[in-house]
């Protein structure tokens, strides 16, 4: 067994903090303005979906040191661990003026209430670093997670990009103590597993996804912590008790991303940001679509793998990963088992999961043929919204007429599912308008789609049926569903 540690060890703005008393559903939110008496960091909803809480985390990659915004308010604390903590306190430079895109914000009248603004100001903070020349639609992407009540986002857009003008990025805080801090996070690092007791609550961080494995055979009934952007909800809205938790997310052997000649493999703790533009790369037809998962701080968190585990009927990667033919790998201890990915889900609720069995990948073919593909996401609004209906399709034409056909969707059924009837109306028939009708109405023979709060039954079967005729239109006409070559 690994040797244990019983305390985080993490770097807050310019202090080191160790804490030994730390539950599994403790909060990184009420840390720092509980404990820490860091209240510039606000709470709004407390469920990731607003933006005020937004802090960044710093963590050592194979590049060096990489910050990522994130919502305090759904991180749990023991992620933490070696990781850095900046918030918005430590943009005030030693001269105790404001920092340059602080300054925009206030020239340029981005503020009003100012209760979503040092949340908003941590965003375009993190943009600022990362892009000294963002457009108008960069800018709207790294503010897809901030929601502002009253002053309206023209101002604050006119900021950002005013801001990318602004101060010397080399002189910044956090590049002038780059060094400094990556040497400080790397002798924090004592490659030990942490075990951590609170009450009734346990949190344990493996070292590495083989000690992940051994802590799951040794567990009983363990809730697994990934991007915590599911989880961190079942405690701040459910008041659910997840203890004993098992961490994941720092996991850097989880967190692979390769392609070879036959596809993608992801880690399952890759977040949705490590593996965006080998996605935008590999499958152009769903550049869009990932960016309309979340908005920036739940994609900087949030893992593919938690999205396929939670086993959600409404989660938006399974339907378009089954449409192209993906298979994940479930690892307990030693033992691997590889399945294509519909048949992962069994019913609402049930997975083929054994309770010491992890996600370990997620492999995404290269198409044999060339394919044209989709991937639809239908949802009130735009960004940051769970969808009504998802959908992926996949098709190879060979002379006009369909050879393979894959069609999933997500919202139609208690499972993401494939489209069986439907498929079946495609498969070697031309491509053409008869044909994709007799498609959209097997579809009815597919799907029993629910009423909820979302959409109701009638809608979502519509929109599913419309979504075939969309793709039609668009491969026979402007050409947008995305040809992928063999
Ligand atoms: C504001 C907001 C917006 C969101 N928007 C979207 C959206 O647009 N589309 C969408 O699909 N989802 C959305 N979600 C849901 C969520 O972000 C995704 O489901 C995400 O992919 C979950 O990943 P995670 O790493 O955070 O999982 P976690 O919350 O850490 O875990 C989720 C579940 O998976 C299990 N798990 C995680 N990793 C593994 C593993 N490797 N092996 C076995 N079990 C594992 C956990 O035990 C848990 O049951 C949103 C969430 C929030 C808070
Ligand atoms: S408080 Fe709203 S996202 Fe955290
Ligand atoms: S300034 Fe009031 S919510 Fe944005």
């Amino acid at each position: 067994m690994s040797a244990v540690r019983n305390e985080i060890r993490f770097l807050l703005n310019d202090r080191e903090v160790r804490l030994s008393h730390v539950g599994a559903s403790d909060t990184l939110l009420d840390h720092l303005r509980l404990d820490q008496m860091l209240r510039g960091t606000k709470e709004g909803c407390a469920e990731g979906d607003c933006g005020a809480c937004t802090v960044l985390v710093g963590h050592l990659t194979g590049d060096g040191l990489r910050y990522d915004t994130v919502n305090a308010c759904i991180r749990l604390l023991p992620s933490i661990d070696l990781c850095h903590v900046v918030t918005v306190e430590h943009l005030r430079g030693s001269d105790g003026r404001l920092h340059p895109v602080q300054q925009a914000m206030v020239d340029l009248h981005g503020s009003q209430c100012g209760f979503c603004t040092p949340g908003i100001v941590m965003s375009l903070y993190a943009l600022w670093m990362q892009n000294v020349d963002p457009s108008g639609e960069e800018v709207e992407v790294a503010l897809q997670g901030n929601l502002c009540r009253c002053t309206g986002y023209e101002p604050i857009v006119r900021a950002a990009l005013d801001a990318a003008r602004r101060g010397d990025r080399a002189l910044d805080v956090l590049t002038a103590e780059r060094t400094d801090t990556v040497e400080r996070l790397k002798s924090l690092n004592d490659q030990c597993r942490v075990v951590l007791k609170k009450e009734d609550e346990t949190a344990i961080l493996p070292v590495d996804a083989d000690d992940l494995a051994a802590v799951l055979l040794d567990v009983e009934d363990p809730t697994i912590v990934a991007g915590s952007t599911d989880v961190g909800l079942w405690v701040t809205k459910f008041m659910r008790n997840i203890s004993p938790a098992i961490f994941i997310g720092h996991l850097d052997d989880l967190k692979t991303v390769k392609v070879d000649d036959a596809g993608v493999t992801l880690g399952a703790g890759a977040t949705y940001s490590d593996c965006e533009s080998v996605i935008a790369e590999r499958f152009p037809h769903l550049t869009e679509f990932w960016q309309r998962i979340g908005g920036w701080q739940v994609r900087n968190m949030g893992t593919v793998g938690g999205n396929i585990a939670n086993g959600s009927p409404i989660g938006d990667t399974p339907p378009v990963l089954i449409a192209l033919g993906t298979t994940i790998t479930l690892r307990c201890g030693d033992t691997r088992r590889t399945l294509a990915l519909e048949d992962f889900f069994i019913d609402y609720g049930k997975q083929d999961r054994q309770p010491c069995d992890f996600v370990e990948s997620i492999h995404i073919p290269f198409p044999q043929d060339e394919v044209h593909c989709a991937a639809y996401k239908i949802s009130k609004r735009k960004d940051e919204d769970i969808s009504s209906v998802c959908a992926g399709f996949s098709i190879s034409l060979k002379d006009g007429v369909v050879g393979e056909a894959r069609l999933a969707f997500g919202g139609m059924a208690a499972t993401p599912k494939r489209a069986p009837k439907a498929e079946e109306a495609l498969r070697g028939n031309a491509w053409t308008e008869q044909t994709i009708r007799a498609a959209m109405a097997a579809l009815a023979e597919d799907f029993s789609p629910i009423t909820d709060w979302r959409s109701s039954a009638e809608y979502r079967a519509k929109v599913a049926a419309n979504l075939l005729m969309r793709f039609y239109l668009e491969t026979t006409q402007t050409g947008t569903p995305v040809k992928l070559s063999a």
